[in-house]
């Protein structure tokens, strides 16, 4: 029995991998997430048969999986795709929590986990016991701020002060002098300073992280959220535990270190929050518009009456059509404007919308063919041959400010080359600004046309104006 549950952990941790291979990529997303979903049966339908697994830990597993997959159905069935990031940092906060328990549990208890007795704990244990409590706790912590500032229930602006990252230093140095006395005296003093501790360093490590590098954020706790699941692995002796654990905390890691790559971010700054940014920086960015004179506004027809004529089209989706649900009916111009014999094309840069991919998910939703979807390099070259770029509810993905102002927030993101087309649209409904709170010079040049209105709204009379 024990070999069969091991082989099953095997071909979980196998078709694991290969979901995360299959999640790579558009086309094989789907695939990817049903290896996904047959790895997880399998691993618990080996667990419910574990050698040594007795019928309260069978109606225990059974009960939680009735609660959480009702709460998580419930709860994913509700959840409209533009709050899905906040969605992912609040799970990531009960990952967090439950290494906090599952330590806690193991500490009190340790006959029941085979690690020891009350008092007498193996060190090895303490060791993993320790690094699980504090990874979760400062997941815990970290994700409840990234919730609330995904939210909106707290500023997504930086919060900055003096000496800000000497006390994260020093707290983080503090924290590792109480792991090795905790290791070496196994005492429950220390096991909740290092809970307490820990909370608080994630509550401090997020804070000053503003809204353009939140993206970096979610992805960086969901590897904590890894590290912390396979200190669970460690402490109930699990090794599919483990692997799942390290893999989602290494593929966290990896696609945060692509972000950072695609925000053109260090790594380094972003985890030491707000780092190189100073208080008055993204406030001065964002009052930086000044009055910049009238924008030239036009109606849909002006707009289809362009695009008619046009050889080469553009289009740039942000998170203003994933809000006003215009994926559908934009397919529907792209279609029409090749029947006029268009090349129509779509522009996706890494960090738009609310998530990573968000763009993609939206656009394969509505049938937009994948030979169309074109990545941030590839598509910056062909601005210039463009005769419009239709940016529709995007705004700091083709904000300039972040090559030019070295004050501004985004500074340093590339960014896509949209003014580089002879007539750029940008469809929205007002003059508000995007995310980061900075203002868009765009809105003022000469070759820019601005459609106000619902995304979804603007691109209908636009269709309809085609259609004609
Ligand atoms: P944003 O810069 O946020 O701009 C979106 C624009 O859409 C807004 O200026 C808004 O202007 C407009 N809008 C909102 N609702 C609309 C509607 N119903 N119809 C038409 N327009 C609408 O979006 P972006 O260009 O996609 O950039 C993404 C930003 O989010 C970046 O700063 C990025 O760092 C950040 N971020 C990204 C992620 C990931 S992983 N993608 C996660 C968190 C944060 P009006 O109000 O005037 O309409």
């Amino acid at each position: 029995m024990a070999t069969i549950s091991t082989l099953a952990y095997l071909v979980a941790a196998v078709l694991f991998i290969l979901a995360l291979r299959g999640l790579s990529h558009p086309t094989s997303s789907r695939q990817g997430n049903v290896f996904g979903m047959v790895g997880m049966a399998i691993a618990i339908l080996a667990t419910l048969f574990r050698p040594g697994m007795d019928a309260t830990g069978i109606v225990l597993i059974l009960a939680g999986l009735a609660i959480g997959g009702s709460v998580g159905a419930v709860v994913a069935n509700r959840i409209q795709m533009t709050a899905l990031p906040q969605l992912v940092a609040a799970f990531h906060s009960l990952v967090g929590m439950a290494a906090v328990f599952v330590a806690a549990a193991a500490f009190y208890s340790p006959q029941s986990f085979g690690i020891g007795t009350h008092g007498d704990i193996h060190t090895q244990s303490l060791v993993e016991m320790s690094l699980g409590l504090a990874i979760g706790a400062i997941t815990f912590s970290g994700s409840v701020i990234a919730f609330a500032k995904l939210d909106g229930r707290m500023s997504g602006a930086p919060i900055l002060f003096k000496g800000q990252h000497m006390l994260n230093a020093a707290l983080g140095v503090l924290l590792l002098v109480l792991i090795v006395s905790f290791v070496a005296s196994g005492s429950p003093v220390l096991f909740w300073l290092i809970a307490i501790l820990s909370f608080a360093l994630g509550f401090l490590l997020i804070i000053p992280i503003g809204g353009a590098d939140m993206p970096v954020v979610v992805s960086m706790l969901n590897s904590y959220s890894g590290w912390a699941a396979a200190g669970i692995g460690f402490t109930i002796g699990n090794l599919l535990l483990i692997v799942t654990g390290a893999l989602v905390g290494a593929s966290g890691a990896i696609l945060s270190y692509i972000m950072c790559k695609g925000m053109n971010r260090s790594i380094i700054n972003v985890l030491l929050g707000g780092f190189g940014t100073d208080t008055s920086a993204a406030g001065a960015a964002a009052g930086a518009g000044g009055d910049r004179g009238p924008v030239k506004a036009g109606s849909p027809e002006d707009a289809a009456f362009i695009m008619k004529n046009a050889a080469k089209v553009i289009v740039v989706p942000g998170y203003g059509m994933a809000v006003a649900q215009a994926q559908q009916v934009l397919r529907e111009m792209g279609d029409l404007l090749k029947k006029e014999g268009a090349q129509v094309e779509y522009a996706i840069h890494p960090v738009a919308g609310r998530m990573p991919g968000h763009m993609n998910v939206l656009l394969a939703e509505a049938n937009v063919p994948y030979e169309d979807v074109k990545e941030l390099e590839e598509i910056n070259p062909e601005f210039a041959e463009a005769d419009v770029a239709y940016v529709i509810g995007a705004n700091d993905v083709t904000n300039p400010a972040a090559k030019t102002d070295k004050a501004s927030p985004i500074y340093g993101m590339p960014i896509l080359d949209v003014e580089r087309a002879k007539t750029v649209f940008f469809v929205k409904r007002g003059m508000s600004s995007g995310y980061a709170g900075v203002d868009n010079e765009l809105f003022f040049r000469p070759n820019t046309m601005m459609l106000f209105g619902d995304a979804k709204k603007v691109t209908q009379e636009i269709v309809q104006a085609l259609q004609k």
